[in-house]
């Protein structure tokens, strides 16, 4: 089930996404949230930095991460995350998980696999959507992958992505959460904001299910809540 909220504007989108995290916080505060990065989680973050809500029994889990960045990297999603959520609020830093690359690559997508199989239940997967339809760093393919794995980022992402890097090249390499995890939350939310961002959505969730656009397989999914503006955020 696909609901659709259009949203006035960016803010309004952002206090929305904020609503429906504390929410699930409030009901389960042992709650598990697949969290993204990217431009348009940041105005949510902002929010939820500011509620002063209690984030101490959360579990959360990355989508994604750069390849060959480390941690500390400013641009690592690592420190997205540090700056736009975890350092303004009480989540503890065990709960806290994210893909990594470093080393043998199969090996630390398969513990990836585990710790999220570990949990019996996930509360919320928030996700954002590339321009080519992606969600975490699952690209367009003849297939999806439904575990951690290692992926070469589509030219589309890379060129995307370079706003975020001033000299350096985008990496060529990510490592992602597969789509079995997203399946596995209870509920999808979908923040999507701008015309180009909207455009992709209505593609995805009204037309065939097709690995060529992944975000598609969320018309799958029994509770997706997609939030749409115009405003680019
Ligand atoms: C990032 C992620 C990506 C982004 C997508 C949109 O963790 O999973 O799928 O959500 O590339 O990024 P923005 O919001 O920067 O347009």
């Amino acid at each position: 089930m696909v609901e659709s909220i259009i949203c006035r504007d960016y803010r309004a989108l952002s206090d929305r996404a904020a609503e429906i995290v504390l929410d699930t916080v409030r009901t389960n505060p042992e709650a598990v949230l697949i969290l993204p990065t990217g431009s348009t989680p940041v105005g949510m973050y902002a929010r939820l930095r500011k509620s002063e809500a209690d984030f101490s029994g959360v579990s959360t889990m990355n989508l994604d991460e750069y390849c060959d960045l480390p941690a500390e990297h400013p641009q690592s999603y690592r420190s997205f995350m540090q700056k736009h959520l975890f350092s303004g609020v009480n989540l503890q830093p065990e709960k806290i998980a994210f893909p990594k690359w470093e080393g043998n690559i199969t090996e630390q997508c398969r513990r990836y696999d585990a710790h999220i199989e570990a949990f019996p239940r996930i509360d919320l997967a928030i996700l954002g959507i590339g321009p080519n339809g992606h969600i975490g760093f699952n690209e367009p393919d003849d297939y999806l992958i439904a575990g951690t794995h290692e992926v070469v980022l589509a030219n589309e992402t890379r060129a995307a992505n370079k706003r975020f890097f001033a000299k350096e090249a985008v990496p060529e390499r990510a490592v992602t959460m597969g789509i079995a995890p997203i399946f596995r939350a209870e509920r999808v939310l979908l923040l999507a904001a701008g015309e180009q961002k909207c455009a992709v959505v209505h593609r995805a969730l009204s037309d065939k299910v097709t690995p060529r656009l992944p975000a598609s397989v969320l018309q799958l999914h029994k509770h997706v809540t997609v939030l749409l503006t115009e405003e680019g955020s």
